[in-house]
This record gives C-alpha cells, sequence and structure tokens, in this order.
C-alpha cells in the first residue's frame, strides 16, 4: 500500500468534513449567544444550573389584586418557545393566560405570562416548567393567595377544566432519565471514531510488508462489522433521543410536538440532532462504499468526515453549551470526546479485530513480532489521546463544577468523583499494560497475555461511559 497518495486524499477530505464541523459548531452560538445574561440576576462566575429565583407574585405570598400577570425570574437564561406556565385557580381551573414570553428583548431570564382579566379572591398555583440554552429541562411550581381583588374580577366563563395530571414517570432509583440511550450513543461514538483512529493511527503506521497487508486486510472485515454496530447504534438513538427531549419538554405528559420546530432548529441541541443525522448517513455511505472494491479510499474518506463530526454530538448537546465559558468549554469538550474515541475506542478495536488478526501470524519482516508492533503502535496514539482527555476533562470540571464545594455538594460532583475513582482504576490497568505487558510481548507474543488486562481496562473504560452518561443527565451545581 502506497501512503502518500491516501494521505493526501485523507487531507482533501478532511478539509471539507473539517469546515462542516465549524460551521454546524458555531452556526446554534448565535441564537443562544443572543440571550445575554441581564443584571441584577443570580449569575454567579462558574455557571450554575438553572433555577428559580424569584417571581411576581412571591411563593407563599398573599397579594392584594389586581393581579394581572406572573413573573418568573430565573438564576440564567432560559428559552422561552421551549417553556410553559400554568397557574392553576380555585377549585382547579386553569386560568386563562397568555403563552410564557420573555417580558422584553433584554430579559432573557425571565418568563411572564399574562391573564385574560384580573384573578379574583382565591388560592393559586403555578406550574412552571422551562428550558435552559444547554437543553436541560427544569420545573418547578409555587403558590400565592389573592385577597381584595378589585370589584368584577371574576373566574371567566370559558375556564377549562384541569385534567388530573398523570403520575409522573418513576425514576429507577438514583439514574437520571435518558442515561441509557446517551449511553449507547456514546458507544456508538467510540466504536466509530475508534474505527478511524485504530485504521489509521495503529494499523496506518506499520509498513506494508506482506505481514501487515494480510493484517489489514483481515482487521478491514472486522472493523466493518463493527461499523455496522456503531451504526445502527446511532439510528436507534437519533430517533430515541429527539423522542426523549420532546418527552422532557412536555413534562411527562405525552410528547410536546408544537416545540419540535424550535428545537430542532433554533437550539444547539438541535444543531446536535442534525449533526447526528448526518454523520449516519456518512457512515452508512462509508460503510456501503467499504464493501465495494476498489471504493476503499473514498469509504474512508466520508468515515473520516463522520468521525470529525462525531464529538460535535455530545459537545452540541451537553452541559459545555450552556456554560458562560462556552467558548472553553465547548472545544475542550470536543476534544475529551475526541480522546476518549482514540483511547478507548482504539484500545476496544486493538482487542475485537486487532489482536484476532495477528493470531498465528509468523515473525514477520521487522524485529519485533507483529504483536509487538502493533501494541507499540497503538501505545504512540492511546498516551497522547489520555493526555488530551485529563487536560480537557480537567478544564471542564473546574469551570462546570464551579470548585471543590461544587464537587463535594451537589449530586453532579458525586457522579464526577465516581467517573474519576473508576477511571483511575482504568488508567492504572493502562498503565500496568503499558509498563510490563507491551516490553514482555517481543519474548512472549502469544496474544491471551494481554487479552485478559487489556479487557478489563477496556470494560472499565464503558463503565466510565455510562457513569458520564448520568453525569450529563445531571443537573450542574
Ligand atoms: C481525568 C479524567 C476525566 C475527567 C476529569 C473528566 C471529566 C469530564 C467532565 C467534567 C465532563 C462533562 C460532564 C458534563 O457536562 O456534565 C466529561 C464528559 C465526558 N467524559 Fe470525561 N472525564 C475524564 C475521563 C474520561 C474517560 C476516561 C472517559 C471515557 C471512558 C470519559 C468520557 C467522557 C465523555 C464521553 C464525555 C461527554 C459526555 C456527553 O456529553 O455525552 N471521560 N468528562
Amino acid at each position: 500500500m502506497r501512503h502518500p497518495p491516501r494521505a493526501r486524499r485523507t487531507t482533501r477530505h478532511l478539509s471539507w468534513t473539517t469546515a462542516i464541523a465549524v460551521v454546524l459548531a458555531f452556526a446554534p452560538a448565535a441564537p443562544l449567544s443572543g440571550e445575554s445574561p441581564v443584571e441584577g440576576a443570580n449569575q454567579a462566575t462558574a455557571p450554575v444550573h438553572i433555577e428559580l429565583t424569584g417571581s411576581r407574585p412571591a411563593d407563599d405570598a398573599a397579594v392584594e389584586g389586581p393581579v394581572e400577570r406572573v413573573l418568573l425570574t430565573f438564576s440564567g437564561p432560559v428559552q422561552a418557545d421551549l417553556s410553559q406556565v400554568m397557574v392553576v385557580g380555585p377549585d382547579d381551573w386553569t386560568v386563562p393566560a397568555s403563552r410564557a414570553a420573555h417580558p422584553d428583548a433584554e430579559a432573557s431570564h425571565q418568563l411572564v405570562v399574562r391573564f385574560q382579566a384580573p384573578l379574583p379572591d382565591g388560592d393559586y398555583q403555578v406550574q412552571w416548567r422551562t428550558t435552559a440554552p444547554d437543553g436541560h429541562v427544569v420545573s418547578g411550581d409555587l403558590a400565592f393567595q389573592v385577597t381584595d381583588a378589585p370589584p368584577g374580577a371574576e373566574r371567566p366563563a370559558e375556564m377549562d377544566a384541569l385534567e388530573e395530571p398523570e403520575e409522573e414517570a418513576a425514576v429507577l432509583g438514583m439514574v437520571p432519565p435518558g442515561t441509557g440511550q446517551r449511553w449507547l450513543h456514546l458507544l456508538a461514538t467510540v466504536l466509530l471514531l475508534g474505527i478511524v483512529a485504530f485504521r489509521y493511527g495503529t494499523l496506518g503506521p506499520l509498513g506494508s510488508d506482506g505481514v501487515f497487508e494480510t493484517v489489514r486486510e483481515r482487521a478491514g472485515a472486522g472493523l466493518q462489522k463493527l461499523g455496522w454496530v456503531g451504526l445502527v447504534l446511532l439510528v436507534i438513538t437519533l430517533g430515541t433521543r429527539l423522542h426523549h427531549q420532546l418527552g422532557e419538554l412536555a413534562g411527562g405528559d405525552g410528547l410536546a410536538w408544537e416545540f419540535l420546530g424550535h428545537l430542532l432548529f433554533q437550539t444547539a441541541w438541535g444543531a446536535g440532532w442534525w449533526t447526528h443525522l448526518v454523520v449516519v448517513v456518512l457512515v452508512g455511505v462509508g460503510l456501503i462504499l467499504l464493501g465495494r472494491p476498489g471504493a476503499g479510499g473514498r469509504a474512508w474518506s466520508t468515515l473520516i468526515g463522520a468521525a470529525v463530526l462525531l464529538p460535535l454530538i455530545p459537545t452540541l448537546q451537553g452541559h459545555a453549551m450552556g456554560s458562560e465559558l462556552q467558548v472553553v468549554t465547548a472545544p475542550a469538550m470536543y476534544l475529551h470526546v475526541a480522546a476518549v474515541g482514540t483511547w478507548l475506542g482504539g484500545l476496544l478495536m486493538l482487542i475485537l479485530v486487532g489482536l484476532p488478526a495477528v493470531r498465528k501470524l509468523g515473525g514477520g519482516s521487522g524485529a519485533l513480532p507483529p504483536l509487538a508492533r502493533m501494541v507499540n503502535a497503538f501505545s504512540r496514539v492511546a498516551l497522547p489521546a489520555v493526555v488530551v482527555l485529563v487536560a480537557s476533562g480537567g478544564v471542564t470540571s473546574f469551570i462546570q463544577g464551579g470548585g471543590l464545594s461544587g464537587l463535594l455538594g451537589s449530586t453532579w460532583g458525586r457522579t464526577l468523583l465516581l467517573k474519576l475513582a473508576v477511571v483511575a482504576v482504568a488508567f492504572f490497568l493502562g498503565f500496568y499494560n503499558w509498563r510490563k505487558v507491551r516490553p514482555s510481548l517481543p519474548g512472549n507474543p502469544d496474544a491471551g497475555t494481554l487479552r485478559i488486562p487489556a479487557t478489563v481496562e477496556a470494560m472499565l473504560g464503558i463503565v466510565v461511559l455510562l457513569i458520564t452518561a448520568a453525569l450529563v443527565a445531571t443537573p450542574l451545581p
């Protein structure tokens, strides 16, 4: 196999895929960055999860009429088009009111609903649900009483009877909703990034003597099969993630189809969903081309395009986009996910595809047996990836966690600490494999020596992905 022509093709295709990635990354920032924080709101330097910081009427207040509107103030910007505010009056009647809106263009951290007529005397409950710029849905309620309403403030005849609220879907134990499908999506991401990283990072530099031509051929078929597995997971999660997000917006009461257009076209989450769709198409086309004789170059260029876009999806659909320091957290999260795919995905490919491909091979033309050369090549890619992984994860934890108190005193922080504990064990095993097992391979070229510790390392990595999926579905401190 001749390297320079392939390298040139790759560079050309990388440039257009990178261009798409950059456009997709910055397109959603425009509408979101318009939601500037407002003076007086409880805006800490470190980003905080959106919460209600005040209301008019205030919670538990007895207000002398007339009351013609409810104003809610949040700790940060909220998306009015993805918000619902319902006011329930005496005898469980819903009060006819306008849609939730920002009181003016500058007040992106406030929502107001206006009533058709001043409220009559009685007890009222406000049930609100809104969406932060990072796509997280938050909800709550408050109550107030109206006394001395002005003459003529009566319950309008067209008030609707309030339907019995459906039981909230029970959350299994401590696991936040949406964790399972995010995990499946992360698994697909890691598989597909791993395929490209292993093909170009590990197999690519191994030279083109007869032995490694055979390894590449054997590995190619395995990589293609795993690619189909990744594609199926991507297709499933494309549907389930949209379904889940619409369900969240509806507050467990069916699906909020009325928000579909806004969600898909005006939020960072929606940009992530479109990126997901584009990746599905690219991976599908790439895998089909891979099965056609003579189309290998185009197939791999298409798969590289998908790999460039893949880390954008969790970046656009996670906490990184809700941060005030988005300019740091978004690129850090992109690098974090790309590094996860290179290390964990590459390791999975080494175990599932690389080790079987070198089994029963002869000594090859190099000084080292093929297994040792392949593991050395993998280590040269995995080590820098782990450095990037730790640095980008550290930066993100520091910014999003808001310091040590945020880490220890919140569910998000404790989930992150659990993740770090498992990461520490996985990295310890990785270190053992690198320092002890790898140097022993030239004298003992039996793939079994490496398979067990490497498989445990990869399994721990998959557990870390599961904890991470729960972490991202948990509100920031
Ligand atoms: C020193 C080690 C690490 C630190 C400090 C760290 C920290 C973080 C933080 C703070 C986030 C953002 C979570 C959020 O937005 O709520 C994150 C996301 C992520 N981490 Fe790590 N991490 C580390 C290692 C790892 C490892 C070893 C893996 C893989 C096995 C991993 C996989 C991921 C993934 C896939 C995401 C993106 C999840 C998503 O947005 O869907 N991290 N990490």
